[in-house]
């Protein structure tokens, strides 16, 4: 049997058959498809990219309906076991696991470049005392562009190797000063001693000690988290990613509107949404009838739900037996007992069970992210720092990939045509 697709147009009786590759077909193949020589052309019609792959992608696999996610052909669980978030971001980005002398060169990149510009701090400083440092984060990775003008090459490689660099190096900096700047707490600086997760946790909490030493149980779980969030094919941040970057801005303004993405309480803000909603719970014995307010459509039970995965998201059943580990140290969060008794009814209950809503990864990291002693507005900030590698790797996958353009997507244009202009005087 031939790859193709046979599609006959009833309006004009036409047949037309179209090739089919790695289970898709061609939106462009669809334009030869007119009524007449007047005709533009038939379009797919999809809002919210449920069906249409944008993309040729070799970082992220995800098989939605049996809950597996792979970066680079490798399960998260076993990265998530074995892996630290450098050694990941680095698998994301070129493809493969490094050789020793490889991690060794690449950890050092990124740790020299750490440190930010001195304006850098200024800038912060601008912010209200009470900004979200969410909005901080993507003001000021944004504003990094107007430090590193040379960012604009997008089509050279040394370049893109050198913001690489610096993305993945000053995301924590911007992050740790945003929160120090909320608290009214001087910035930390970098400590190159320090491992990535290390490094981050003394930004945020080093005081007067010479030198601020994490606790190793705490550090591996910062760890772990930043590798489940590393990379996630096309969601809504790595599509503004790339559709911002195929204009060939630079990748600092891109990333900035990958975060701003991000932002939102429908992707990485659920994290936030779901202490929130816990905590207005408040207590297990309210959780039926929350319940039958989410059913009924009054707001939503934040954490659940994913457009791919039509199964108990992977990343959410480690972060489950993170948790466990996290709060051996820091005492259990009681939000757990509300969360699990969430999970229970709603796995059990047919809304849930038809819609095939499961808990996502925001479901349970805030629970973990409150316990290490995070308000919530951090919460997205931790899910954006190591989702920058993803953001990159998406990048340059996309600026590389000759088969790509600048992002447009078409229209069905149901507005007025052909108005005459009404001076402001004579108008009813
Ligand atoms: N609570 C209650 N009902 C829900 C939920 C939920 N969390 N999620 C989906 N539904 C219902 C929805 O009302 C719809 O019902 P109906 O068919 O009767 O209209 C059906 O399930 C399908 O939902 P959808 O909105 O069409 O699905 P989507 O693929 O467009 O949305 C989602 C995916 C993640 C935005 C959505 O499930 C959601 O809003 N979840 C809560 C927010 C959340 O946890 N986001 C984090 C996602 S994972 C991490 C990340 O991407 O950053």
């Amino acid at each position: 049997m031939p790859d193709t697709l046979t599609i006959t147009d009833n309006r004009t009786g036409k047949t037309y058959e179209v090739p089919i590759s790695d289970g898709t077909i061609r939106a462009m193949d669809l334009r030869q498809i007119r009524t007449g020589p007047d005709d533009f052309g038939l379009m797919s019609y999809d809002p919210a990219f449920t069906n249409t792959a944008s993309c040729r992608s070799a970082i992220t696999y995800i098989d939605g309906d049996r809950g597996v996610l792979e970066y680079r052909g490798y399960p998260i669980e076993q990265l998530a076991e074995k892996s630290t978030y450098l050694e990941t971001a680095y698998l994301i980005i070129y493809g493969k696991l490094p050789t020793a002398n490889e991690l060794e060169e690449w950890t050092h990149n990124i740790t020299y470049h750490t440190f930010v510009h001195e304006n850098i701090k200024k800038f912060l400083e601008g912010f209200r005392y009470d900004a979200h440092p969410m909005g901080m984060l993507v003001g000021t990775v944004g504003a990094l562009s107007t430090f590193y003008p040379d960012a604009r090459h997008v089509d050279d490689p040394d370049s893109r190797e050198m913001q690489t660099w610096r993305l993945i190096a000053k995301m924590p900096t911007i992050a740790a000063f945003a929160y120090r700047h909320n608290r009214g707490m001087p910035f930390v600086y970098p400590d190159n001693e320090l491992s990535f997760a290390g490094n981050f946790l003394s930004m945020l909490w080093k005081m007067s000690e010479a030198k601020y030493q994490p606790n190793p149980v705490l550090e591996r779980a910062v760890q772990v988290l930043f590798i489940l969030h590393a990379d996630h094919e096309q969601n809504c941040s790595a599509n503004a990613m790339r559709s911002v970057g195929s204009s060939r801005s630079d990748p600092y303004s891109a990333t900035a509107a990958a975060a701003a993405a991000l932002y939102g309480p429908l992707h990485g803000g659920a994290n936030e949404e779901v202490l929130r909603m816990l905590t207005e719970i408040g207590d297990k014995k309210r959780v039926p009838e929350f319940v039958k307010r989410f059913k009924s459509g009054e707001g939503r039970l934040m954490g659940f739900g994913h457009r791919v995965y039509k199964n108990y998201d992977p990343r959410a059943k480690i972060i489950k037996r993170t948790a466990d580990q996290v709060f051996e140290i820091t005492g259990r969060n009681p939000m757990l007992d509300i969360a699990l008794e969430l999970e229970r009814i709603a796995l059990e209950d047919d809304y849930f069970i038809e819609r095939k809503l499961y808990p996502n990864v925001d479901f349970y990291s805030g629970i973990i992210y409150q316990a290490l002693g995070f308000p919530v507005e951090m919460f997205p900030v931790l899910f954006a720092i190591p989702r920058t590698a993803g953001w990159v790797a998406q990048w340059r996958e996309m600026i590389t990939d000759p088969e790509q353009k600048i992002a447009r997507p078409r229209q069905v244009y149901t507005g007025a045509r052909g108005c005459t202009y009404v001076p402001l005087g004579e108008r009813g």
